[in-house]
């Protein structure tokens, strides 16, 4: 099988692949506008999977580099899924080494806590201690 190959160097990416992707099929950020979309990834840390040149796997870290993290956006394009590429993406995500040592890293998922487990994440252990503000349809105001 081929070997992802990742990436992040912005110029490298695809991002209107990215955007295609989020706009059109992800559950999470439809109808967001360009203009907030390139803001967001020109604010983050990006990580993009190609095979043979082809970009098929995508996720992005927000981060101070030094004390905190956040993942967000991570997906495989629909009919390359289930042959271990988030894995491989997610790997080189977190053996970056502007992302060693931080106190903490979140993320959020509906479905996918066990590819996440293999990292080492868990359900919050004190969930009472955290908060949010969330709105979630607000792409669609
Ligand atoms: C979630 C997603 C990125 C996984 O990509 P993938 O390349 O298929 O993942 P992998 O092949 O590396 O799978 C790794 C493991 O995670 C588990 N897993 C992957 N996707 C899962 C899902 N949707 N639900 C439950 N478990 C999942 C698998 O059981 C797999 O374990 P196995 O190797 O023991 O079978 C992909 O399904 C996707 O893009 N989904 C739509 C976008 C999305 O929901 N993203 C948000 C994730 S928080």
């Amino acid at each position: 099988m081929l070997r992802l190959e990742v990436t992040c160097d912005p110029a490298r990416i695809d991002f209107d692949r990215v955007y295609h992707f989020l706009n059109a099929h992800s559950n999470w950020a439809q109808g967001i506008p360009r203009d907030l979309f390139d803001r967001a990834m020109a604010h983050s840390l990006c990580f993009a999977g190609s095979l043979a040149g082809e970009q098929i796997a995508f996720a992005r870290v927000i981060s101070d580099y030094a004390t905190f993290a956040n993942l967000v956006d991570v997906f495989v394009e629909t009919e390359y899924r289930g042959n271990g590429h988030a894995t491989a993406l997610l790997t080189e995500v977190f053996r970056h080494p502007d992302l060693q040592g931080l106190r903490r890293f979140t993320l959020a998922t509906n479905h996918a806590h066990g590819l996440y487990r293999r990292f080492g994440f868990h359900a919050p252990a004190r969930p009472d201690t955290l908060m949010e503000r969330y709105a979630p349809d607000v792409y669609k105001r």
